[in-house]
């Protein structure tokens, strides 16, 4: 297997961002399952979901967050499944999760009825699920079940933005084995500002002090070495994220002169269950949910996988894989 590259953010994410204790254990797990499911004639895609957490302190009290509650992430997830793929689930600790994701607003307490005994040890009783309560339970947890008996779901956690590119960076070397048949698919809202370890305060800081003036660094973008040296024969999408609609495709477009990557999903923050665009070198298709696709349930997230994974096939006839 030949030696992934080294590039020059290597080396300030080891000396800036704090390298996660189970890092060379995750990436050995994330290799052994690509190689598993491709030997079954499966592909292999890696989706990053939710927000990344930026610490202000190094004992942390307070952080800088985002909006991503990681749906696009965990409904895509399942597409993928369904399209025959096997997921990395790279995800935000506690943001939404394939399959449970539908009943994220529903409290449990609320959904299940205890019947008979007491509760006490000896005469636990019954417990029953109201399926009014939790509308298509039944549906969600056989696939879920079918799911993990097949092994297709490796979900992986991150808190912290260090967590997340350390962890993005071991998945991207850990899947490049499997070459043309991984896919990046990048939806998570990763911060673009930091503050190095060797510039926070340790302790919590003291509002006593007066307000807050922060000075943050840019983080590097990732999609740089991701595309070019660690796993640089893969299906790359990025995701382009803007408030205003004006210069989305501008921007879309710049990241895939920049990235030299396959294509980018250009989203604006108030239409995003609605409307996205898939920019490619060379296309750009418009996919859109009407009211009667709400109606019916349908979501964009199947459109955005349908249209990925039929570029990921050419993808791959080009690449003589
Ligand atoms: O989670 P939801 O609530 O469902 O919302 C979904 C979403 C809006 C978060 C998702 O559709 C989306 O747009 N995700 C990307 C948001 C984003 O961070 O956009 P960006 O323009 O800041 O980053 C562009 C790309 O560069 C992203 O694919 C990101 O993964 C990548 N990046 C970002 C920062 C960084 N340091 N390195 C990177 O490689």
């Amino acid at each position: 297997m030949a030696k992934p590259r080294m590039s020059s953010i290597d080396g300030k994410l080891a000396e800036e961002f704090a390298v996660p204790a189970h890092v060379e254990e995750v990436k050995e797990k994330m290799a052994a399952f690509a190689g598993h499911h491709v030997t079954a004639g499966r592909r292999v895609v890696l989706i990053t979901s939710g927000g990344t957490k930026v610490p202000l302190e190094s004992r942390t009290v307070r952080f800088l967050d985002n909006f991503s509650s990681g749906r696009r992430g965990a409904s895509s997830a399942e597409y993928f499944m369904d399209s025959g793929y096997a997921v990395v689930f790279l995800h935000r600790h506690r943001s939404l999760y394939p399959y449970a994701r539908m009943f994220s607003n529903i409290n449990m307490l609320d959904a299940l009825k205890f019947s008979g005994g007491d509760g006490a040890s000896g005469n636990s009783g019954e417990v029953v699920v109201n399926q009014q309560v939790l509308p298509d339970i039944a549906r969600a947890l056989k696939r879920y079940q079918e799911v993990k008996e097949g092994r297709l779901l490796l979900p992986i956690e991150f808190s912290t933005l260090s967590e997340y590119l350390h962890l993005l960076k071991a998945a991207a070397q850990a899947l490049s084995a499997i070459e043309s048949k991984a896919m990046f698919y990048l939806a998570a809202a990763v911060s673009d500002f930091y503050i190095p370890a060797s510039e926070m305060p340790e302790h919590k800081i003291q509002s006593s002090n007066g307000p807050l003036q922060l000075s943050m660094n840019m983080v590097p973008k990732i999609l740089s070495p991701l595309v070019k040296d660690w796993a640089p024969q893969a299906f790359v999408i990025s995701f382009k994220l803007e408030t205003d609609p004006t210069i989305l495709l501008d921007k879309a477009r710049r990241a895939l002169d920049a990235y030299r990557h396959q294509a980018v999903v250009a989203n604006v923050l108030d239409s995003r269950r609605g409307y996205v665009v898939v920019v490619t070198p060379e296309t750009q298709a418009e996919l859109i949910i009407s009211d009667e696709d709400v109606k019916n349930d349908v979501e964009i997230e199947e459109r955005i996988v349908s249209n990925l994974t039929s570029a990921h096939n050419k993808f791959i006839t080009q690449q003589g894989g």
